[in-house]
């Protein structure tokens, strides 16, 4: 294909090299004239393994060109990649302005034009932006003509600096927003040699996924540091627990806890938390990832019952209080604190729950049940459908099995918040039904 890159940078030159070596025509486009004057040389404006062998390679093979002109390059072209910076403000806000200019440039040069063109934005933007900023900017020149002849798509790039040539051939994934489905299958199939998932998705899911990947990275950081310095404190070898941690791919380095969702509980994490921070104070350590973790839960709890609250029902049927299904724990469930919350607000409730109502009975639970939570045990049940009778505002606590055929024992004045997701009811409920984080 004939590809106009926009921006001359780490990912602009990267993806330029690695296109023109996989045959197609590069025409790279960047302000900067001394950019433009190394890459026209076969040379790169940027200090990174194998990009200027690349780079001597597809200009000796006519597959490389440089200017300073978005014109020329659009005409040029039949697809362009946005890969200019976007880099922060003093406040901390992201400066999109750079992409925003380049878009005005090559709506203004497609409408001149009047041929179909494809622009992919690889910069990092936050969701809404590409809907919000460049959607509007690449219309502002020529609107509804270039509407017709505009196909748009978002493709978040994952490399990392230094090993840039290698992640552009060895990606985790290719994420392709677009509204679009051609166009998300015509962008993934520049891709179509390369290893890893193949994923098309919404324009925001696409520009949100790279925020997720790179807070997450921050935080494994900043975790992997924190442990290391309580490690160094109590003279265990902080590589040797990460190694060890590392090889968990089970509940460690995996899918495992990273779902949206309530906040955690039970007999072990609270307490865990609390004991590993503590231990950090004893050692005068400074620990904000780890001492953030119980706020942010209890933060949580506090998120349910607001979206609670703005739902106006006063009677609740609470289903499933236990921290997970298929428990009876009641350990430092999160669950039990937002319901004494709502007693304490006033809201009338009844809790069903099978697993606790069975423990309450047998006697295995009963202790702590009818000790430490009396006023919950009465209003505990394990009928699902006098619960239901009960309240006009369900609210599903956890997973439980059961709660998989609920849309059908729902009556029409209903209102659901689940904090767990269950499966399908989103959908048969419509405007009936709110997640707490979905
Ligand atoms: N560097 C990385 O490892 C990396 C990885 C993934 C994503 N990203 C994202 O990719 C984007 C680009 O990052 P980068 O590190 O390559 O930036 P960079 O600063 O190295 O390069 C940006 C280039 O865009 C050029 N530019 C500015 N305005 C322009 C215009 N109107 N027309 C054409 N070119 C213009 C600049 O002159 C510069 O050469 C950012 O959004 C960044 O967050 C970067």
């Amino acid at each position: 294909m004939k590809i106009a890159i926009f921006g001359l940078g780490y990912v602009g030159i990267v993806s330029a090299a690695c296109l023109a070596r996989d045959g197609h025509e590069i025409t790279g486009v960047d302000p900067q004239e001394a950019k433009v004057e190394l890459v026209r040389q076969g040379r790169s404006p940027i200090v990174e393994k194998h990009v200027d062998g690349l780079l001597a390679e597809a200009l000796a093979d006519g597959r490389l060109r440089a200017t300073g002109s978005p014109a020329e390059a659009v005409a040029a072209t039949d697809l362009a990649f946005v890969c200019v910076g976007t880099p922060s403000r003093r406040n901390g806000s992201l400066d999109t302005s750079a992409v925003e200019r380049v878009c005005e440039e090559i709506g203004a040069a497609v409408a001149a034009g009047g041929r179909p063109y494809t622009v992919v934005i690889r910069s990092t933007i936050l969701p809404g932006t590409m809907r919000n900023v460049v959607i509007p900017a690449l219309m502002r020149a020529g609107g509804d003509r270039v509407a017709g002849l505009l196909k748009i798509a978002n493709n978040p790039e994952f490399l990392r600096e230094s090993t840039a040539v290698f992640d552009y051939d060895n990606p985790p994934k290719t994420v392709v927003g677009s509204d679009d489905p051609g166009t998300a299958a015509a962008v993934l199939g520049l891709y179509a040699g390369l290893p890893g998932p193949k994923i098309a998705a919404r324009l925001e899911v696409a520009e949100m996924v790279k925020y997720a990947d790179n807070v997450w990275h921050a935080t494994k950081v900043a975790f992997a540091n924190e442990i290391g310095n309580i490690a160094k404190a109590v003279g265990v070898d902080s590589w040797e627990v990460m190694d060890i941690f590392c090889q968990d791919t089970k509940l460690n380095i995996s899918p495992y806890y990273m779902r949206p969702g309530f906040a955690f509980g039970g007999s072990c994490l609270p307490k865990d938390v609390r004991a590993l921070t503590f231990k950090g104070r004893d050692l005068d350590l400074d620990l904000p990832l780890m001492n953030a973790l119980i706020p942010t839960n209890a933060r949580q709890v506090d998120r349910a019952l607001e979206i609670i609250g703005a739902k106006g029902l006063r009677n609740v049927a609470f289903l499933g209080i236990s921290f997970k299904s298929e428990t009876d724990d009641l350990r430092e469930s999160p669950q039990v604190a937002l319901v004494e919350r709502l007693i304490g607000k006033g809201y009338s409730l009844r809790i069903y729950d099978k697993n606790v109502h069975l423990a309450r009975l047998m006697g295995a639970n009963r202790a702590y049940i009818e000790g430490v939570i009396p006023h919950i045990a009465d209003i505990l049940s394990d009928d699902l459908g006098a619960v239901l009778d009960h309240g006009a505002l369900v609210i599903i606590g956890n997973p439980a099995p059961e709660f998989r055929t609920l849309a059908a024992k729902l009556r029409p004045d209903h209102r659901v918040v689940d904090l767990v997701r269950i499966p399908g009811l989103a959908e048969a409920l419509g405007a009936r039904y709110d997640g707490i984080n979905w």
